[in-house]
């Protein structure tokens, strides 16, 4: 039989997860560099056994094998399920068949579980989050923690080890190594990450970041990427992210067919970094989200650079604002640039997307095919508007 690695994470705390290295796309949007990971945590409480949270759709075998290795299955007494969601929970009921044990979740986990991964309601214990569930030595502890990322999430805490088990919250995309000093990437990761599924709930992360204040952390183990020892980063990271607070830095999305456009995205970039603006050039034609996503976090400027495309924006512009508003990008003031052949109506469109995502707009530039010189003009005086707005807040 196959023997894998089981590290302990801490003491007594076992890591039996699974790593996803080849995934190269996330929720049908986000390319994964890295691949990523299905954290799960076995913990031996001294009397009782727990485990925190699951693996994905088809690794549920080798979970099993995992869990085999370290301890009897049947000695798991708890299975605690910090987040519904299937990248952790769809190996529970598997788990449930093979143990006796109780599912600890929180009341909107406990509705969940039962509808989503069929888990018998008497088999479920909804937590108290004032009490705490001994297991000998070490005891488990329940943090209201909702919507990062679904409404139904908590985290658990043992003080014995002064562990905090995070879900998806502080989690990043990636599949190699363990801790977050094996990688090298783990806090621009755990950017992106945020960018990608906590962005549009940043409150509720800072709510959950005040109720964890109070404890003493060593290890931050979620349930994606890097578990981790030095817990200052990630924890100071995220609070910045949370706190909505932008830069001195602009995002300049453009899309074109015939290069018009994308000219002109270049000209105001240059004006912007004229005045000392950070730029971000993005050609919304030929990059993925993920190589832009850490960039919605604290972007104060945007400017929209289209062609016309059957009386509208192009698609793949459409796409952009539609993500710039779902995900509640931060930028606070905008520009719109769009190229037309014979009629302009791109720049409406433009103008209602910035809206609805509560950007402010500065102006707008309608250039009939590529840019002339009244043109360029005409952009470079929009990019040093822009930049002095972006300069004063
Ligand atoms: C598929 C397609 C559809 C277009 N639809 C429109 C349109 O509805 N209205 C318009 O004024 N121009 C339309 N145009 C013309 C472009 O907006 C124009 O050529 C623009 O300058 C191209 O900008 P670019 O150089 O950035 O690609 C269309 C062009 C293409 C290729
Ligand atoms: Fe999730
Ligand atoms: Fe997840």
């Amino acid at each position: 039989m196959k023997k894998y690695a089981i590290p302990e994470i801490s003491e007594d705390v076992f890591y039996v997860g699974s790593k996803d290295p080849d995934l190269r796309k996330f929720d049908a949007l986000v390319h994964l560099p890295y691949g990523t990971s299905y954290n799960s945590y076995l913990v031996k409480g001294g009397d009782k056994t727990a485990l925190i949270d699951t693996v994905a759709p088809g690794f549920q075998d080798e979970f099993l094998s995992k869990l085999r290795q370290i301890t009897d299955i049947n000695k798991i007494d708890y299975v605690v399920m910090n987040h519904a969601e299937a990248d952790h929970a769809s190996a529970i009921p598997h788990v449930m068949e093979a143990s006796p044990a109780t599912l600890l979740t929180s009341p909107k986990g406990a509705k969940m579980a039962e509808r989503f991964f069929g888990v018998n309601p008497d088999r479920i214990k909804i937590v108290d989050f004032n009490k705490t569930i001994d297991l000998g030595v070490r005891t488990l502890r329940f943090i209201d923690a909702p919507w990062l990322h679904w409404p139904e999430t908590m985290f658990t805490y043992i003080p014995e080890n002064k562990i905090l088990f995070s879900g998806d919250f502080f989690g990043g995309h990636v599949s190699y190594g363990i801790f977050d000093g094996d990688v090298d990437n783990a806090i621009p990761a755990a950017k992106s990450y945020f960018a990608e599924i906590m962005l549009p709930f940043k409150n509720w992360g800072r709510k959950a970041l005040d109720k964890i204040a109070e404890l003493d952390i060593a290890v931050v183990a979620p349930t994606h990427g890097p578990v981790y020892k030095n817990v200052r980063p990630i924890l100071e990271n995220c609070a910045v992210w949370c706190s909505g607070e932008t830069a001195e830095k602009a995002l300049v999305a453009y899309a074109t067919i015939w290069g018009g456009s994308g000219e002109m995205a270049k000209i105001i970039a240059e004006s912007l970094k004229s005045e000392g603006i950070d730029i971000k050039l993005y050609n919304m034609g030929n990059t993925e989200f993920s190589e832009i996503s850490a960039d919605l976090i604290d972007s104060r400027g945007l400017v929209l650079v289209t062609p016309t495309i059957l009386g509208n924006m192009h698609p793949m512009a459409t796409l952009f604002m539609n993500i710039v508003k779902l995900y509640k990008a931060a930028f606070k003031y905008g520009a719109i640039i769009t190229s037309y052949g014979w009629a302009k109506s791109a720049t409406k469109h433009a103008a209602e997307a910035m809206e609805t995502a509560k950007i402010e707009i500065l102006g707008s530039v309608e250039v009939n095919g590529p840019p002339l010189e009244e043109d360029i003009k005409a952009i470079q005086e929009l990019g040093k508007n822009l930049a002095r707005r972006i300069i004063e807040n």
